[in-house]
């Protein structure tokens, strides 16, 4: 193991201490910087009228200290006013009468689900709801069904949760995993580059190839859809997404980008309620896919209550079952509502506008050295760098002395990592330029 991966282990270890505890004590650490971006210093004041046709009220909206500039809100959400009140409200009505409540479970899940179907497509039923990104890849990996001899292609730039699932799918059925590498150079990346890379590897015993829209690693954004295009036009294969650094982030759909499984957590870059994600699955996708945790869909429970066969939809099959946090994954309506206002196109420009300027004005830093694509074509909100003479902890550290949260990529190779979302704006990208000069 290198020193850098060394170092990387060590972090993560602290980070599971961290979010298991004493996390607001130690936040100043870099570690603890790419996992605690939104903790306020202070009770946040009340929001203000949300006037979704208003930067500065969209921006205030987020609980987050108005003394920091907070690229880094995108790790793991803070709670908007809206779904902090969803989760207030359906939390208390728990409290007061559990049974009642769950009565009303289906009129609360069909609200979550018309408002995701709004927002991702699709038709009632492709949509499963999970945890995180994490616990949709992990259920996807483990249930899709292959063939003696199949292969399923990967790459060198998804995060952990791919890889991971990926390595837990081959030692459980023997499947032969295969990873690739799609681009040299991050910020000398091109469609070209990419898809002449992915061509390379395909062969026809490819029958599911695993990608990341947007690499965590490096802020490199996928020409996701052509690359759907090149596979099929090669392979009879799936195409399986780890969406969550576009999901909230860009306004394309699944259907746009030509996958037939997208999975995202819902607290990152659509802010919505900690513990919620989604598994987006096209007709062909679900065709091909078995449910690995029992579902507590009523037709399905009803069908082993009466021996009868009562229908149920691919997603709620897919759809873990168990009591779990109702208030969380029911506030996810609000989250979405919070997009739709503002609008997904509107989002998706101006988290590009500020990564744009941010990149705009590291490219003119003589001590950082940026790895995200200039291209907006192939980068979306994470703008990744590193600075000269700086590890990327220790930047990060440096940086908070400045009020400037940035967080480090969990990978190998560690970067300097900042996400311009709607939590931002163009002044916290000029102050965090400003303290970026002021670093050597
Ligand atoms: C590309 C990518 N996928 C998945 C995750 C994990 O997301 P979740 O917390 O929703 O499982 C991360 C980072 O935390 C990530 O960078």
């Amino acid at each position: 193991m290198t020193e850098r991966s060394e170092g990387t282990v060590r972090r993560l270890v602290t980070r599971r201490g961290l979010i298991g505890g004493a996390a607001a004590a130690t936040a100043a650490t870099a570690g603890a910087a790419a996992l605690v971006g939104c903790e306020p210093r202070r009770a946040p004041p009340a929001a203000p009228a949300f006037d979704p046709g208003s930067w500065a009220s969209i921006k205030a909206q987020f609980p987050l200290d108005p003394d920091t500039a907070n690229f880094a809100a995108f790790v793991f959400a803070c709670r908007l006013p809206a779904v902090r009140a969803a989760i207030d409200d359906v939390a208390g009505k728990l409290d007061r009468d559990t049974t009642s409540l769950l009565r009303e479970e289906e009129r609360y899940e069909r609200a979550v689900d018309d408002a995701a179907r709004a927002y991702l497509g699709g038709e009632p039923g492709a949509i499963a709801y999970t945890d995180s990104t994490t616990a949709g890849l992990g259920l996807l990996y483990s249930g899709l069904e292959l063939a003696p001899g199949d292969e399923i292609l990967t790459t060198e730039h998804d995060f952990y949760a791919t890889h991971e699932s990926l390595r837990l799918l081959a030692a459980r059925t023997g499947v032969t995993v295969r990873t690739t590498r799609l681009y040299q150079d991050p910020a000398k990346a091109t469609e070209d580059e990419i898809l002449t890379s992915l061509g390379a590897a395909l062969s026809p015993k490819v029958a599911v190839v695993a990608l990341t829209w947007v690499h965590s690693g490096t802020g490199v954004r996928l020409p996701v859809a052509a690359m759907a295009d090149l596979v099929r036009s090669k392979t009879n294969a799936l195409v399986c997404l780890d969406a969550v650094h576009g999901f909230g982030a860009r306004a394309e759909k699944p259907a746009d980008l030509k996958v037939d499984f997208f999975a995202s957590g819902g607290h990152k870059w659509l802010f919505g309620p900690r513990g919620t994600g989604v598994l987006w699955g096209s007709p062909a996708g679900w065709a091909r896919y078995t449910p690995v945790i029992p579902t507590f869909d009523r037709n399905t429970i009803g069908s082993w209550i009466t021996g009868q066969q009562f229908p149920a939809t691919p997603g709620a099959l897919a759809t873990p079952g168990g009591y779990h946090t109702f208030e969380h994954r029911w506030a996810l309506a609000p989250a979405f509502d919070f997009h739709r206002r503002i609008g997904a196109d509107r989002v998706a420009e101006r988290t590009e506008r500020l990564a744009t300027k941010l990149k705009d004005g590291i490219a003119e830093l003589p001590n950082v050295a940026l790895s995200t694509p200039r291209a907006p074509a192939l980068s979306a909100g994470i703008v990744c760098c590193s600075v000269r003479g700086l590890r990327p902890e220790e930047a990060v550290a440096a940086l908070r002395s400045h009020r400037v949260i940035a967080s480090v990529t969990p990978y190998a190779t560690e970067l300097l990592r900042f996400g311009t979302s709607i939590a931002t704006d163009e002044a916290d990208v000029d102050r965090a330029l400003a303290a970026l000069r002021a670093l050597t």
